[in-house]
This record gives structure tokens, C-alpha cells and sequence, in this order.
């Protein structure tokens, strides 16, 4: 039996995780990883990987475990999951609560140029025709860039994508956050940076780019976040803490 089911894939989530194990040992806490990454990070407590089947597949599971409370701590742009969790939490009659971090703070000297996905990102980048872009996407979404040219891409992810990376020429760096600022401004000058793509996914891990690319008045071409689904909301792991405390 599962007290509290954790849906992760994120710092925050590894960190809940930590917290409930120290704090509440009491509990039968589970961490739920979608299993695309060969080398996540390490989680506190019991882990099972890959995906419930869908909304019905996961209320089955909520219900089959007796999961008294659904964490979803998913990345902001993990949609799909968020909507399904909604769904599946109604029908299992299991309180839920989305964690998610709050975007990075607006400041004086940057200059985002939101876009809607990896496509309208490639069109806004052609516009600017920087000498380079650094892209950190991850691995998905490359595609959208293959047709640019007259510029180099540098791609950052934390694994190398499964087959052959999508833009011919790309350079390649592999790393894994959190990232500092002075990291961040190193790499792009290094590089020869003169724009960065990113998805708005917030959080303190990855605002060392954003910071970096301020100091150095760099364009940030910004994927916006789809929306949360409604319902109660934590922005930090003590928020979902006392948001479970409430409740167990
Ligand atoms: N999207 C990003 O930019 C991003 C960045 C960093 C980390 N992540 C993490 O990577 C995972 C996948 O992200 P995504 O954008 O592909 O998600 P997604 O599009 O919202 O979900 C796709 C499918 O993956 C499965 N899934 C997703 N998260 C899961 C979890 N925590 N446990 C079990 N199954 C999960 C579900 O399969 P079923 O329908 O079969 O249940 C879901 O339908 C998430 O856990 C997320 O936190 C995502």
C-alpha cells in the first residue's frame, strides 16, 4: 500500500522526497518517473518507472495502492501527465496538489522574446541571425531548428539524443544542473553565444543561463509554459509539506 504517490522527473520532486523520509517516516511514500532518462537522479525512497496507461491506467493504480494523496511535481512543461493526473485523482477520489516552481523573476536588462514552441523559436532566432545560439531544450524538439542556417547551434543536454542529433553541425555539450551563473557565462562566452533558447521552465537550478545572458544583453528566445491545470497549487517542497501535513 502507497500513502502518498509523487509524480517526479524534477529536483523538486527528489527533494519532497527527501523531505517526507526525514520528516515523515510514518508514510509509504512512492516516486513515480515517466523512465525516459538511463541515468536519473538519485531518488530518496521507493521509485517505479514508466507510465500508468493514461488517466484510467493511473486512477486503477490510485485506488489498487490506496494512495491517500497525489503529489504532482512533474516539470511545468510535463502537460500531459498534469492533465491525467487531474483526471485520474477525481475519479480515484485522492486529493491532489501540483507542485511547481515558480517562474524566474522579470529584471531589469533582460530581453525575452516569448514564443509559443520549438517552431515559432527557430523562426524568432532566423530573425535575430545571431553568430551562435546555445539551445537547451533538451533532446526533444531539434527538428524545429534543422532549416537555419548561417548561424552555429550549440545544443545542451543531459543526455545525447537517441540517434543521431537532428542539425548537421550542431555542437553538442552534455551536462547535467544545477548550473551557476559564472558557468553559464563562461560557456557562452567560450562559445560565441548571441542567443539562447529555452523553455520559461523557472526554477533556481537553471536561472544561472537567464542570469548569464542578462550580463551579457543576450536575446532569450523563451518557450511559454503551458498552463497549470486548476486546483491547489504548492510553489516550493514546504508548501506541498504542509499542504500534506493537512492532510496525513
Ligand atoms: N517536458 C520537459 O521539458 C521535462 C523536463 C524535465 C523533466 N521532465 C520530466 O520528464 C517526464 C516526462 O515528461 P514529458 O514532458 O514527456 O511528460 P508528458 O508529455 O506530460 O507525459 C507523457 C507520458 O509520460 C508518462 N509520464 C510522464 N511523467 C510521468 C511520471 N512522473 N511517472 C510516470 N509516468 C509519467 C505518462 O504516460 P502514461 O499516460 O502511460 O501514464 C504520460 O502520459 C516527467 O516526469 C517530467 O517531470 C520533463
Amino acid at each position: 500500500m502507497t500513502d502518498v504517490l509523487l509524480l517526479g522527473g524534477t529536483a523538486e520532486a527528489v527533494a519532497l522526497a527527501g523531505a517526507l523520509a526525514r520528516r515523515r517516516p510514518d508514510l509509504a511514500v512512492v516516486t513515480s518517473l515517466a523512465g525516459l532518462s538511463s541515468a536519473p537522479s538519485a531518488v530518496p525512497g521507493a521509485v517505479r518507472r514508466g507510465g500508468f496507461g493514461g488517466a484510467d491506467g493511473l486512477a486503477a493504480w490510485l485506488a489498487d495502492e490506496g494512495v491517500a494523496a497525489l503529489v504532482d511535481a512533474t516539470h511545468p512543461f510535463a502537460a500531459r501527465m498534469a492533465t491525467q493526473a487531474v483526471e485520474a485523482a477525481g475519479r480515484a477520489g485522492v486529493p491532489r496538489v501540483k507542485l511547481v516552481r515558480p517562474m524566474w523573476p522579470r529584471r531589469k536588462g533582460d530581453r525575452w522574446i516569448p514564443v509559443a514552441d520549438a517552431g515559432e523559436a527557430a523562426a524568432a532566432l532566423a530573425r535575430l541571425a545571431p553568430g551562435a545560439a546555445l539551445i537547451t531544450l533538451g533532446r526533444r524538439g531539434l527538428d524545429a531548428f534543422a532549416r537555419l542556417s548561417g548561424m552555429r547551434l550549440v545544443v545542451r543536454a543531459i543526455e545525447p539524443p537517441a540517434g543521431p542529433l537532428p542539425l548537421a553541425g550542431a555542437e553538442l555539450v552534455l551536462a547535467r544542473g544545477p548550473f551557476a551563473e559564472a558557468d553559464e557565462t563562461a560557456l557562452m562566452r567560450e562559445r560565441g553565444i548571441g542567443a539562447l533558447v529555452t523553455k520559461a521552465s523557472g526554477g533556481e537550478a537553471t536561472e544561472g543561463k537567464i542570469a548569464a545572458a542578462r550580463a551579457l544583453g543576450l536575446p532569450v528566445v523563451m518557450i511559454r509554459r503551458p498552463a497549470a491545470p486548476a486546483g491547489p497549487k504548492a510553489a516550493t517542497v514546504g508548501e506541498a509539506m504542509d499542504w500534506l501535513d493537512d492532510r496525513l
